[in-house]
């Protein structure tokens, strides 16, 4: 059943042991497969759609300004999306042979299992809880500051202290005692408000954001209940996304300020040269994340070979040009140092000079969009992660409870549960700009470990089948892994410290759990536990 290295000595041969593609398709006829109904601008909108949320609404304010922990790239943060796009697009064609090639649901790590064996596939799968699960706290975090400006426009408003989290009302009310210019600064002030007057408990100021644990609890409901996943949904909310993006854009051009871009005073187009642009680069590598989730529709596409391709590259440049977009009219409107907020797009029109009823609509607009985009995206993350337990869990890396199927709603209710529980606790405390780096540095390395995956695989099996060939391979993954390994430096060194420590505890779950109690060296069929009959 397995394919392991012939020499290799008998444990080392079980960490390389890989499923072979025979195994996959024995998994498939077990379950039945899934209905191959999908097409390349199918694929594309799927890619778009997972795409757009924070990343673009939210962090981008990051990027603009920077923080303590790195400078930001100002108006060149332009130069940052293009830079960005272009790693992202040598790791998605890489991610494109694999897709066409091992047809099946799961992702990476289905690809890993069958390419580089099982103690990869564990990383990479460990690994994507980072993509997803991590990712969407910060995406609940985007999504709850959108949400307060929305409600505002409707006279209403939460206590600071319930609508933000604990380091960012620290540093707000340092800043604001410091300078008064920050004092006077609203949003600051609002922060500050969060210090100054929450409740303590222990002693401790008590400080959690409530809508972002909300959201993420009825997200959660939703998904144990079961969501039909409709195309044209997908499809409806794809078009939201793009329209609310070009409004933006189409009303922003009107308001541009050249000056703004050059300013002097305020450094001019790239007021921290390269290294503003690099760190800017890490940062909004986050709004690309998700067209990697086009892989994992390879087993519902009718032609993965030529559609898969064409789906992953094409999501990547449509969000490429909208972001390229955006960020050169955000910078536009407004001076770039006023952009360092969790909902930039509202702050650059709060700043912009030009019709104050236009500026209000059109914040209405976006908040409105963006908390449906935003939505959209936690759905889709939140509905992968528990289905990247399931996959785990039935090849026996991941306790058998995590691949139980609810017997009424047919959902993977208890990954999902505990994927909600862990999402909506840390989306409670959790700053966005800490939850994106670490999100960054865990999805950068899964697209490290893909390309890896085609390189070593054309070596070790350069027989099989593939659809879709990578050009100029080893070249084109070396300069995907030279470029996702230089977004990686730029993140903080605390970053790096946070990540290590998951990836230790991911080595010591593998060798407690999934090293004895993987199926493939059981030599047992990977099973499915249904709560019904356990
Ligand atoms: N790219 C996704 C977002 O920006 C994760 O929300």
């Amino acid at each position: 059943m397995s394919t392991a290295g012939r020499d290799a000595s008998p444990a080392a041969s079980r960490l390389l042991a890989r499923k072979s593609v025979a195994d996959f398709e024995a998994d498939i006829a077990q379950r039945g497969g899934l209905k191959r109904t999908l097409g390349k601008w199918h694929l594309t909108a799927l890619g778009v759609g997972a795409t757009i949320g924070a990343g673009i609404f939210a962090t981008t304010g990051t990027a603009i300004v920077g923080d303590a922990l790195r400078p930001g790239a100002g108006p060149a943060v332009v130069f940052s999306f293009f830079l960005t796009a272009v790693a992202c697009g040598f790791a998605a064609l890489c991610y494109a042979e694999f897709a066409a090639m091992v047809p099946v649901a799961g992702s990476a790590y289905t690809y890993a299992y069958a390419a580089l064996g099982e103690f990869v596939a564990w990383i990479i799968g460990w690994d994507l809880i980072i993509e997803y699960a991590v990712g969407n706290i910060g995406v609940a975090i985007g999504w709850a500051g959108y949400f307060r400006e929305l409600i505002n426009h409707f006279g209403l408003d939460l206590p600071p202290w319930l609508a933000t989290d604990y380091r960012s009302a620290h540093d707000a009310f340092v800043q604001a005692a410091g300078s008064t210019a920050a004092a006077a600064d609203p949003v600051t002030r609002y922060l500050a408000a969060a210090w100054a007057h929450a409740p303590h408990v222990f002693g401790l100021p008590f400080i959690v954001n409530l809508p972002a644990v909300a959201v993420v609890l009825v997200i959660t409901v939703i998904l144990v209940i079961g969501i039909k996943e409709s195309a044209n949904a997908n499809n409806a909310m794809v078009l939201l996304k793009v329209g609310i993006i070009l409004f933006f854009i189409a009303v922003g051009i009107f308001l541009i300020r050249p000056g703004n871009w050059t300013n002097p005073e305020l450094g001019g187009f790239a007021p921290n040269g390269v290294s503003g642009i690099g760190a800017a680069a890490a940062i909004i590598f986050f709004a690309y994340i998700g067209f990697d989730a086009v892989s994992t529709a390879a087993e519902e596409t009718k032609d993965p070979g030529r559609d898969m391709p064409f789906g992953i590259v094409m999501s990547l440049f449509v969000t490429t040009l909208l972001y390229i977009a955006i960020s050169i009219v955000m910078t536009g409107i407004a001076p770039w140092k006023q952009l360092g907020t969790a909902e930039p797009m509202i702050t650059a029109l709060q700043y912009a000079h030009g019709p104050p009823g236009l500026l209000n609509f059109s914040r209405l607009i976006i908040s409105l969009g963006a908390v449906l985009a935003m939505g959209s995206v936690l759905l889709v993350f939140q509905l992968g992660q528990p289905r990247i337990f399931f996959s785990m869990s039935r090849d026996g890396l991941l306790p058998p409870f995590l691949s139980k199927v609810h017997p009424k709603y047919r959902t993977p209710y208890v990954g999902t549960i505990l994927t909600g529980i862990f999402v909506a606790f840390f989306a409670a405390f959790a700053n966005i700009a800490e939850v994106v780096d670490l999100t960054n540095i865990g999805t950068l390395f899964a697209f490290v470990l893909v390309s890896i995956g085609v390189i070593v695989l054309r070596r070790t099996d350069p027989g099989r089948h593939r659809p879709f060939r990578v050009p100029w391979v080893p070249i084109t993954p070396l300069i995907s892994i030279v470029a996702c390994i230089y977004l990686m430096v730029e993140l903080p060194s605390i970053t790096w410290i946070r990540f290590g420590v998951w990836l230790v505890i991911g080595l010591v779950l593998y060798f407690a759990y999934g090293y004895r109690n993987s199926a493939l060296h059981r030599g047992v069929a990977p099973g499915v536990v249904d709560a019904s009959n356990s």
